[in-house]
């Protein structure tokens, strides 16, 4: 803790690459709300949009998307007045410590993170930046001093590959005369392991990629035609008659308490079951997507706001960090 409140710091960030789902909020986004309410950490909740560039290359693309995270946010609860809500390209001093970092991570390194080597067993055409990708996300991390990083387990990885450039940089500008012993604290993923890879309708991990998701904010209709198509019939034993993939994400919205009765009671009706999941989801989306609706109504004032205010604050915490570590390497 090297704050001046004291507290242990938090980061966390998004990308803006689609809709946000049921899987990135009990994954992720309910610890951002969860650990913001405590009031036990300072928070930075980030939208990740240098990252997103990789994916979205169109610019009314990136801003409609942009700004639809920042109502998401809004709209389950992140509260401006308790958390530095911003985006990464406000920000410059992440471009410019990843610069940085370039120099010392080496590319058999790199080689060796699991998003490089999916893409490349798909024999995808992958750019520097996705190369580049837990990099940049090392300077995201280190910049605030970050203690804690709530992440889904897919994202462990990459908080791993923080925790390692940090160690690397402190150790080879550990004599720089003009810095402390280390300029970079090693930070530490925050997975909650019953929520660490929720399941998608098909009984993957729920990804747009894989176009098996619940949206978070989706209608009574979009709820229905998700649950709907839940694959019942594939997929494993069904447990005598309980469907494993509607069990699963029943779990997220019901404690197994509260589910047992039920499922015992509807031992093979996929139908009724399925029914009371939408309802249960529905009880739960119903709020957050009414509050929703109200922001859209004032998006543009609220959002500008909202990015002005979290890019202002961001820039001046960064500045004493980003000093450090450029003395550190020498070049100021
Ligand atoms: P992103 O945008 O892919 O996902 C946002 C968060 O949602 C979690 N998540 C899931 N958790 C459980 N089950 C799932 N099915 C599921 N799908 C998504 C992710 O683990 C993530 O926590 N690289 C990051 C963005 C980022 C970042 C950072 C995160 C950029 N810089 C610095 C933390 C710190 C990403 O692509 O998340």
């Amino acid at each position: 803790m090297s704050n001046k409140t004291g507290k242990k710091i938090l980061l966390s960030g998004v990308k803006p690459t689609g809709q946000a789902h049921i899987g990135n909020y009990f994954g992720a986004m309910k610890q951002f709300l969860d650990l913001q309410n405590s009031g036990d950490y300072e928070c930075y909740f980030m939208i990740a949009d240098y990252h997103a560039l990789n994916l979205i290359q169109n610019a009314d693309e990136m801003h409609k998307l942009t700004q639809e995270l920042v109502l998401d946010f809004l709209a389950i609860g992140l509260d401006p007045k308790k958390a530095v809500l911003f985006k990464q390209s406000d920000v410059s001093a992440h471009t410019e410590l990843a610069w940085i970092f370039d120099t010392i991570v080496t590319m058999p390194y790199l080689m060796r993170a699991h998003a490089y080597k999916d893409a490349e067993a798909k024999n995808k055409e992958i750019n520097v930046g996705t190369f580049n990708y837990p990099v940049l996300m090392a300077a995201d991390i280190l910049l605030y001093n970050t203690d804690v990083v709530p992440v889904g387990q897919d994202q462990k990885q990459h908080v791993e590959y923080a925790r390692d450039i940090a160690e690397k940089f402190n150790f080879i500008f550990k004599d720089s005369a003009n810095v402390g012993a280390t300029t970079f604290k090693l930070p530490q993923p925050l997975i909650l392991e019953n929520v660490a890879t929720v399941p998608g309708i098909d009984g993957r991990k729920m990804s747009k990629s894989y176009n098996n998701t619940i949206p978070l904010f989706a209608t009574r209709e979009e709820i229905t035609k998700a649950v709907m198509g839940i694959v019942t019939d594939s997929g494993g034993p069904e447990n005598g008659g309980i469907p494993a993939n509607v069990y699963a994400i029943h779990k997220l919205f019901k404690s197994e308490a509260e589910l047992k009765p039920l499922y015992e009671a509807n031992k093979g009706k996929y139908k009724n079951l399925k029914e009371a999941l939408i309802e249960d989801i529905d009880a739960f989306i119903k709020p957050i997507r009414e509050k929703r609706v109200e922001l859209v109504k004032k998006a543009d004032k609220v959002v500008s706001k909202t990015l002005a205010e979290g890019a202002k604050c961001a820039n001046k915490i960064v500045q004493a960090k980003l000093e450090q570590a450029k003395r550190a390497v020498g070049v100021i």
